[in-house]
Order: structure tokens, then C-alpha cells, then sequence
């Protein structure tokens, strides 16, 4: 009687593991808040592909786009409490559950794809993968790189900080890229992405800012005319998965879920490297006018990094965090 039991107990307990270590295939959900020809879209094709192979065949990857499962951060949430096994997202939509993930997004700090790659693929990506998990429950598999958000209005021209006067403009729900906004007189509206098509088309807001892939899949070319080439923010646009789902996997899947991400970061850069000049050249065609920011930009940096830094040290990780990130970049310290 005893030893029955004992039998079905183990035999009960070997189905649990094989469960939670799964040899079995699976499916992961990958969601994106962007839509088709954005380049969220290009790495996440590229990730779903190498892991396909990578796993020969056994797991694949099924991909909502355009917030179909939620806005970027409710996605972020959802998988940290792992009902959603990954998500890519914008960097400033991360920010908010990872405080030093703000390094990314403080303004003028990446100057350029290249540093972009810098600072991720190396000890420090690695540093920050490691804090995301610790503080968001999510791990970074991929580092996707958007290109530069760039600013949108319907409404005038901007080359300076003085033409933002009287522009509404949406920013996602991150302190840092509402103070940088301030810092150059506005009083930027936050919002969900999942909500800003709407906004713009019934002009709830003037404006947004995001990178040439995000504006043209997300038909922002329907809703607004002007773009400012800024290059305050580097957009940064991760693949994450779930800490709890990447811990359920045996050691081997994991192995192919990291490596699957690898592949896809340099994907990712590849499409931008390929694609920004072609896309912003067909959003002219579409009638968006481009404009470049007067004086290189030189006021907009100004008062973004004198008034914006300091407020963000402690977030970030002190003063010093910002200064080894300027040392890795090649930049004198603040
Ligand atoms: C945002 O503005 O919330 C994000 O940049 C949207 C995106 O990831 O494209």
C-alpha cells in the first residue's frame, strides 16, 4: 500500500519537473508595441527565426504587434509576473521598473548607433541585464536599436527651443524624457504609446517623438507633417523575457534563448544601419517636411544635459555611473 503510494508520488513528482524544465516545445508570446516595418518588428523576426533553428524546430515564437497585448509598460509588468513570456519595448518604457536602465535614455548620452552597441554588448549591457533582472523581473535577450527619436508635430516647423512655444507634445510616461522637455519649456503631455495614434489624429496633442521605423509603420505620416531631427535620445528597444519563464526552461533552451538573442542584436542593427535613410526619405515622399535643429543643435543640448543630468544621478546609480558610461564613450566626465 505504501510503496503505491510512494509510486505515484514519484511518478506525479517527474511529470511536475518535466513540466517545469521543459523538453516539450514550446511557443513563446512576443509582444511589440510597434507595427509592420518598424524595427521592433525586424528584430523580433529575426529572433523568432534563430531560435527556430537554433532549437531545430522544437520552439517558436508567435508576434503581437501594435500593443495588441497592452501598452509597452502594462507588457513589462505582465511579464515580470510571468502571464506573458516576452515583450519588446522602447528603452524609456523599461526605465520606470529598472531606474538605472535611465542611463540609456539620459538626453545626449548616445550619440550614435555605434555607441549604442558600445555600451551594450559589453561589461556594462551586461551590468544592466543583470540590475533589470533584479529590479523588473525581465532579462534582456536582445539589445534592438530604433535609430534616434526623432520630434513630430501637425502644427509649425522646429529648429530651435524657442519654435517648441505652444506645442503639446506626447512623451511616454518616463522622468527623465518629461524633464528633458521641460528643460526646453514645455509641459509635455505623458501617455501610454498603445493611445497616441488616437491622440494625434483627434489632436488631443500636437506632437510625439520617436524613431523614422516607429513613425512611418505607426502611419504617423496620416496625423502629422513637421519632423525635427533631434538626437537627444538613442532609442534603445530590447527584447525581454520573463525572468520566471527563463527560469522554467532546462539549462539547453536557455542556452538557445541566449544565443537566439544574440543573433537578433546584431540583426537589429543591421536593419537600422540598412533602413533609416530609405524610411525617412520615403515619409518625405509621403509629405513629411524634415527639418535639422539650428546650430547643431547646440541649445537643445545645453540646457537638456546642465538641467536634466543632475537630476538623475541618484536614479542612475550616482554621478560616477554617468561618468564611466562617458569614459566607455570616449567623453570627459561631468
Ligand atoms: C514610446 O514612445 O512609448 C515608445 O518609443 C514606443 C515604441 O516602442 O516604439
Amino acid at each position: 500500500m505504501f510503496s503505491k503510494f510512494v509510486k505515484t508520488l514519484l511518478a506525479v513528482t517527474a511529470v511536475i519537473s518535466l513540466m517545469s524544465t521543459p523538453t516539450f516545445a514550446k511557443t513563446f508570446k512576443l509582444a511589440a508595441g510597434d507595427g509592420p516595418g518598424s524595427s521592433q518588428e525586424a528584430t523580433a523576426l529575426a529572433f523568432k527565426s534563430a531560435l527556430e533553428k537554433l532549437s531545430g524546430g522544437k520552439h517558436s515564437v508567435t508576434l503581437f504587434l501594435n500593443s495588441q497585448l497592452g501598452s509597452e509598460q502594462d507588457t513589462v509588468n505582465d511579464a515580470a509576473i510571468g502571464v506573458l513570456d516576452m515583450t519588446t519595448i522602447a528603452a524609456p518604457n523599461l526605465v520606470p521598473f529598472s531606474p538605472t536602465a535611465g542611463i540609456l535614455t539620459l538626453p545626449y548620452v548616445i550619440q550614435s548607433l555605434e555607441e549604442a552597441e558600445t555600451l551594450t554588448q559589453g561589461d556594462f549591457g551586461n551590468e544592466l541585464r543583470d540590475t533589470t533582472i533584479n529590479d523588473a523581473g525581465v532579462r534582456v535577450l536582445t539589445w534592438g536599436y530604433g535609430g534616434f527619436r526623432r520630434l513630430t508635430n501637425s502644427k509649425q516647423p522646429v529648429t530651435s527651443v524657442a519654435d517648441l512655444e505652444g506645442l503639446v507634445i506626447r512623451v511616454p510616461k518616463n522622468e527623465i524624457l518629461l524633464e528633458t522637455y521641460k528643460s526646453w519649456g514645455l509641459s509635455p503631455t505623458p501617455m501610454a504609446w498603445s493611445e497616441v495614434f488616437a491622440a494625434l489624429q483627434t489632436k488631443v496633442v500636437d506632437g510625439q517623438e520617436n524613431p523614422y521605423s516607429t513613425i512611418y509603420s505607426m502611419k504617423f505620416n496620416e496625423v502629422q507633417k513637421y519632423v525635427t531631427n533631434l538626437r537627444y535620445n538613442f532609442s534603445v528597444e530590447p527584447i525581454l523575457v520573463s525572468e520566471s519563464v527563463f527560469q522554467s526552461l532546462s539549462e539547453a533552451d536557455q542556452k538557445i534563448l541566449l544565443e537566439a538573442g544574440r543573433k537578433a542584436t546584431a540583426a537589429s542593427a543591421a536593419f537600422l544601419r540598412e533602413s533609416e535613410e530609405r524610411i525617412q526619405a520615403n515619409l518625405e515622399k509621403l509629405g513629411m517636411e524634415i527639418h535639422e535643429p539650428e546650430n547643431n543643435e547646440a541649445e537643445f543640448i545645453e540646457r537638456a544635459t546642465k538641467v536634466v543630468w543632475p537630476q538623475f544621478y541618484d536614479s542612475i546609480g550616482g554621478v560616477e555611473k554617468l561618468n564611466a558610461t562617458l569614459e566607455i564613450l570616449g567623453r570627459d566626465p561631468v
